[in-house]
């Protein structure tokens, strides 16, 4: 019997963790230079959480979460999505307490049961953010300049931002019924997905990628234009701040996004690079969700991106050369005695912050040495007999062959 990963998974391994840990470096970069800080929730929680923030009747919640009863018969469900937990915390711990506006990030795997293809996992990777505790239009747009300016530090340009407002429990509901009834009209005509949303979940049919059912929703009445007089109002400051701060951007009316939660601002950011699954990042205005999470009435706003999806088209636009971190010294032993000696010897150093290795096979000095060259150490020294007696060895630089006489009890100092 071979095990192998679970569909959709992936295992990543060094000489890509390497691409992984920069591009988390710089997210982390971004984060702080924006004040947001780092939190880390639970992988499962309760799944009425996400029933409930999610949507009862979204994809994610009725197709795609990994739920299963615990031994206490608890119903759990991996998370397939950062924001629900987010808040959880930010009530449990009452956050809103200490600050009046939190900003909170977070990386970390994601669970969806969807059918995997390019870019489309079942464990992925997010980094996102959320900022908590008010209603400024300029904290939307915040949102949308955390990913972009992640995307252009990574060398990343070629992005597409697209906006729209979903309104709020004022505008959205006289929105939907005008909605129903148009679609009613046509309800006939368009695919049977499309069909079976138009009750349960009318905005979602607008961005159905069925071709024939786009044509047919060319006329649709859009929810931009009806939105009251505050929502309105906030999209146009949103609007107006990207204007002002020079970010490229479209408005997209049928841009409803697939999770309930949001009210106002709803965005993403596609990349040409990426095929069907082209949108690099996702997010919103949730003013409403905390409230019905149990909070206190509290605004919030955030984002969250695919890793995956970042990592394709980083790679798709020039091959990516990280390599893993090498050894800085090894220390070849020529006999047992020296192989103690050695080890002792290694675990010193890096004590001290080198990085050193040395031979664990019993392999013969030609054999360590052809090691050392392939692990492209800087430097080498071989340990025998004479080293020992002497308290002395010769290290040699491997690129420019130089060679120096050490003191074997003071080796730190070469590196210092
Ligand atoms: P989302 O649009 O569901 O939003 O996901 C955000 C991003 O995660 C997507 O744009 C995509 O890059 C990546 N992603 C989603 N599903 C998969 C998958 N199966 N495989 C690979 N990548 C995937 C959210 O999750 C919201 N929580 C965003 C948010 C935060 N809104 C407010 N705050």
């Amino acid at each position: 019997m071979k095990y192998r990963s679970i569909k959709g998974t992936k295992d990543i391994l060094p000489g890509e963790i390497e691409v992984w840990q920069h591009i988390e470096g710089l997210v982390r970069q971004v984060m702080r230079s924006h004040n947001y800080h780092e939190i880390r929730t639970p992988i499962f929680e309760s799944t009425a959480l996400f029933a409930r923030s999610i949507g009862e009747l979204t994809d994610i919640v009725t197709k795609e979460m990994y739920t299963f009863r615990d031994r206490s018969d608890e119903s759990v469900t991996l998370k397939p999505e950062g924001t629900a937990s987010v808040l959880r915390a930010y009530i449990q711990n009452n956050l809103g307490e200490h600050a009046s506006l939190s900003k909170l990030y977070y990386i970390g795997p994601m669970f969806r049961q969807e059918r995997p293809q390019a870019g489309r996992l079942r464990q992925f990777h997010q980094f996102g953010a959320e900022a908590i505790g008010s209603q400024a239009p300029a904290l939307d747009a915040e949102m949308m300049i955390i990913a972009l300016d992640t995307y252009r530090s990574l060398g990343i340009t070629e992005t597409a931002l697209k906006v729209n407002s979903v309104g709020c429990q004022r505008c959205r509901p006289h929105y939907k019924e005008l909605l129903i009834d148009h679609l009613a009209i046509i309800a006939s005509q368009l695919s049977a997905e499309s069909q079976s949303r138009i009750q349960n979940n009318p905005l979602r049919v607008l961005d159905c990628k069925d071709e024939q059912d786009q044509r047919l929703l060319q006329n649709v009445p859009l929810i931009k234009d009806y939105l009251c007089q505050e929502c309105a109002d906030h999209f146009t400051h949103v609007l107006t701040t990207l204007d002002e701060t020079q970010i490229e951007h479209t408005v997209d009316g049928k841009l409803v996004r697939g999770l309930d939660y949001y009210t106002k601002t709803a965005f993403e950011i596609t990349s040409s690079a990426l095929g069907s699954q082209d949108a690099l990042a996702g997010g919103g205005r949730y003013d409403l969700l905390i409230e019905e999470l149990g909070g206190k009435p509290t605004p919030g706003v955030g984002f969250a991106a695919g890793m995956e999806r970042l990592i394709m088209v980083l790679t798709k636009q020039k091959p990516i050369t990280f390599s893993a971190p090498l050894p800085t010294l090894y220390i070849v032993s020529a006999d047992e005695q020296a192989r103690h000696w050695t080890f002792q010897k290694a675990i010193e150093l890096r004590r001290r912050g080198i990085a050193v290795e040395v031979d664990y096979l019993d392999r013969s000095v030609k054999a360590q040495m052809r090691e050392a060259n392939r692990l492209n150490c800087e430097f080498v020294l071989v340990i025998g007999e004479r080293e020992l007696t002497s308290g002395s060895g010769t290290i040699k630089n491997m690129i420019s062959s130089a060679e120096a006489s050490v003191s074997l009890s003071q080796l730190e100092t070469f590196f210092a």
